[in-house]
């Protein structure tokens, strides 16, 4: 069992989960539907979120073992 912490811009909450779910796909079963123009192709960008810091498109974070994501809405999503 993994868990991931997602700051969102109603506050902090933690999903678990098993497996490696493809973040994009995890936060849309708890009602986090991210934009997704390419089709979660990679291409657009549309549904950028840090992890652990770092930029990366949701559709392509394959996720493995506990991570953080700050979602754009979140005020935290600008802290340099
Ligand atoms: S949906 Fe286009 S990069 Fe993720």
């Amino acid at each position: 069992m993994s868990v991931i912490t997602v700051h969102t811009a109603k506050g902090v909450g933690q999903i678990e989960f098993e497996g490696n779910p493809i973040l994009i796909e995890l936060l849309a079963m708890y009602g986090m539907v991210l934009p997704h123009s390419c089709g979660c192709n990679g291409v657009c960008h549309a549904c950028n979120v840090l992890v652990n810091g770092q930029l990366m498109p949701a559709c392509q974070v394959r996720l493995r073992g506990d991570r953080t994501i700050i979602l754009p809405e979140s005020p935290d999503f600008y802290i340099p």
